[in-house]
């Protein structure tokens, strides 16, 4: 038997999307457990620490309950990183694994070098035997290389170090993540020999039933979750492609989707036509399906898979195009209405979101963005946004763009005298717009895009706004 004691800790990089959250809830599951999150960026610890729970880095629905019942009690936050190593027997990996913005496989391959000197600090820090397991998404085989970077520190064989390397990728989405990671369809572990499974089992029988745990070799499970989010995210692709020519066919979007998934071989799920998918995992792990099948000699399938994200490139440049060619081809100086900045709702977080894209585009044609978003702040969406800004007053004038991209906390003064409103976060609070009183504060012919198909048609009939919906095409004009 393994000398398992009750201590689990998590190592460096691990204080993000998976890292909080995930051992939040095992350290509400399990008393027993002393769980220590480390990440070596140490505003992001001071956040997690903060007396304010209203201060954690981030956003999720039901996480400000569990860390006021666990934090300091048998959950921790800290970035003494090789003191918790030292004292850990089981170690998470959730650490960043984004593409690689240069060198070799840039764009397209994950940038391991987290993962490398989590490794390597946890081969030269740990005591005994030590279990690590991978918790982001990685290309397959990266256990290999974490085992060989384990077993590679001189005072491994000197000290009687031992490590048994185990996969558990997250599936959880971010907005409903603590729900996601209570009540999941099932939960993967993936490890070469079978006796330490049962470490890490044993946590989780806590609150799974065990028919929901599904043990496999490592292999298997790293190439699941890739192809989880690939499929999920081809999805997405397919009925984008056929929103494009619902309407001009004759046929309804809405009536479409409900069709096709009430049949239970296909599904009800992710079949929402939308700007496309964002957030941070579906574009990495297709990008990490087509660098497996190219380094496999598989060019077809390469090309297959990166299909995928060209028609999500595409959705998102056709909406853009759409939105000034509806404003006479061009946005100078007209005032248009963002509603929602984050890549979806639920969430304060803005990786890959679509706004980004949508803004830059809509600045560089000269229009003014007042943008609106209950949960990303200010800081947050002007963070975004300077980088395409500095880049775009490197080829004009810097005045071009004074007064572009307001944020507006005020969700009624945002409309004051627009052309155009776009929604592109699905938040619940734009469901309850009443439009009748909007059309009062607008221009008049305003054009109102619902990128994502949230407005009920009855609240836009009786208005004077021009309508455009996701799938639909122009409803009213
Ligand atoms: C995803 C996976 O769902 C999760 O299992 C994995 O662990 C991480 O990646 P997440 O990125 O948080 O989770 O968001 P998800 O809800 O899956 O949405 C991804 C993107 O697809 C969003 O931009 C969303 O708006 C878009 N989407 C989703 C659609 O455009 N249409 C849909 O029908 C569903």
């Amino acid at each position: 038997m393994w000398n398992f004691q009750p201590s689990v800790n998590l190592v460096k990089g691990g204080a993000g999307y998976v890292g909080g959250p995930t051992m939040a809830v095992i350290a509400d599951h399990c008393p027993n457990l002393q769980i220590t999150v480390d990440d070596s960026n140490r505003d992001n610890i001071k956040q997690w620490n903060s007396p304010s729970i209203k201060n954690l880095p981030f956003f999720e629905t039901g996480l400000e309950e569990i860390i006021l019942r666990v934090r300091n009690k048998n959950l921790y936050f800290s970035s003494n990183v090789n003191e918790t190593i030292i004292n850990s027997d089981m170690i998470f990996l959730c650490v960043n694994t984004s593409k690689k913005n240069k060198g070799f496989g840039v764009g397209q391959a994950s940038d391991l070098k987290w993962v490398e000197s989590c490794a390597r600090q946890v081969s030269s820090y740990s005591k005994g035997h030590t279990f690590v397991i991978e918790k982001s998404t990685l290309p397959v085989r990266t256990a290999e290389s974490i085992k060989t970077i384990l077993n590679s520190s001189n005072l491994v064989e000197k000290n009687h170090k031992t490590f048994s390397v185990l996969s558990n990728p997250e599936f959880l989405s971010e907005g409903p993540a603590i729900n996601d990671f209570n009540k999941p369809d099932r939960v993967l572990i993936g490890v070469e020999e079978k006796k330490p499974i049962e470490a890490l089992e044993n946590i989780i029988l806590k609150w799974i039933p065990n028919q929901k745990i599904i043990k496999t070799n490592l292999w298997s499970i790293e190439l699941s979750k890739l192809t989880a989010n690939a499929f999920l995210a081809q999805r997405i692709s397919s009925i984008n492609s056929i929103a494009e020519f619902c309407k001009s066919t004759g046929g309804n979007m809405g009536e479409v989707v409900n069709a096709i998934g009430t049949d239970q071989r296909i599904g009800a799920d992710f079949l929402s036509a939308c700007l496309g998918f964002r957030g941070s995992c579906f574009k990495k792990d297709i990008s990490n399906l087509v660098c497996l099948s190219i380094h496999f000699v598989l060019s077809e399938v390469a090309e297959y898979w990166n299909c995928v994200i060209k028609l999500n490139e595409w959705q998102k440049l056709r909406i853009s195009k759409l939105i000034v060619h509806n404003l006479f081809g061009t946005l100078r100086g007209k005032s248009i209405t963002i509603l929602g900045f984050a890549f979806k709702a639920n969430t304060n977080d803005t990786i890959q979101s679509a706004a980004i894209d949508i803004s830059k585009n809509l600045l560089e044609e000269g229009a003014n963005l007042i943008i609106h978003d209950p949960k990303v702040s200010e800081d947050q969406i002007f963070s975004e946004l300077a980088i395409k800004l500095r880049k775009l007053k490197n080829i004009q004038d810097s005045n071009t763009y004074k007064g572009a991209g307001i944020k507006e906390n005020n969700l009624n003064k945002s409309f004051v005298n627009v052309y155009e409103i776009l929604i592109l976060t699905e938040w619940g609070i734009y469901k309850k717009i009443n439009w009748k009183t909007v059309e009062k504060i607008i221009r008049k012919r305003c054009w109102f895009f619902d990128i994502r198909s949230i407005v009920d048609l009855k609240e836009i009939k009786n208005t004077n706004l021009n309508f455009w919906k996701i799938g639909d095409g122009i409803i009213k004009s």
